[in-house]
């Protein structure tokens, strides 16, 4: 009876050993955590609609997700070079990235706006040029604007909420960045207001590696399930408004 007990705990123990050992594979996800509603700090904690989705996706494929924030254009090279499994950011997929990176299916669509201040000199599209345009580096607002307005009327700043304070204090006269981080911005900020045009309308998507096929299709896949079931569109209504 003895010998049978504590066999019966070798083998237990032998069990609880290789639970431990068993590691869940981790997928890490690298973004720039100052967007909202997309990325931003609730604490010490990365939220919003990319760490949800990405947790759901991660869920999916049993592994556990690890969300590192570093500067946007760090994102990019850092996913080549394969420091990270991917990049979620409210990247844009462009012409430009496609050639470095390979980009999922799109989950969500995003349009560059133009914040200003309320009785500011940017009334319209058309009072931009000549004036000092602000910009996240390395955005797609940036390219935009240093595209259209030249290099030398863009301010390249670390992040929006940065460009925004700029903007505030009158050094430059308008912000380009994506509409729903604009929002965010404007709603916690006094006296700015978003112009009411559509700059530009573009698709948000995950980047991979383009060595890392495999993971690309494995991810896109659950991707595109969380999108069939509704459960994007969840995530997306707790941080978005319909209004
Ligand atoms: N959609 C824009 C782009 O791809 C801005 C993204 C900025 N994202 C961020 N997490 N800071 O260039």
């Amino acid at each position: 009876m003895k010998k049978l007990l504590a066999l019966a705990l070798a083998a237990l123990m032998l069990f609880a050993l290789a639970a431990c050992g068993e590691k869940t594979p981790v997928l890490t996800m690298a973004t720039n955590a100052e967007f909202p509603p997309y990325e931003y700090y609730e604490g010490d904690k990365v939220v919003g609609i990319d760490a949800e989705v990405a947790a759901l996706i991660a869920e999916k494929l049993g592994m556990e997700l690890e969300i590192v924030d570093v500067a946007f254009d760090s994102i990019i090279p850092g996913v080549q070079a394969g420091k990270y499994d991917m990049g979620m950011a409210g990247m844009t997929v462009t012409e430009d990235r496609l050639t470095k990176v390979s980009f999922s299916s799109s989950y969500a669509t995003g349009v560059q706006s133009v914040i200003v201040k309320e009785g500011g000199a940017v009334k319209s599209l058309d009072d931009i040029s000549g004036k000092k345009i602000g910009v996240q580096t390395s955005t797609t607002g940036d390219i935009y604007a240093s595209d259209e307005f030249g290099e030398d009327a863009v301010v390249k700043y670390d992040n929006g909420a940065v460009a925004v304070q700029s903007l505030i204090l009158g050094k430059v006269d308008c912000v380009i960045i994506d509409n729903e981080p604009a929002k965010s911005y404007v709603a916690v900020n006094e006296g700015l207001e978003i112009l009411d045009t559509e700059y530009a309308v573009e698709d948000y998507a995950i980047c991979f590696s383009k060595e890392n096929t495999e993971l690309k299709d494995k991810v896109d896949a659950a991707l595109k399930e969380l999108i069939a079931d509704g459960s994007v569109q969840k995530v997306v209504d707790k941080y978005i408004n319909a209004d």
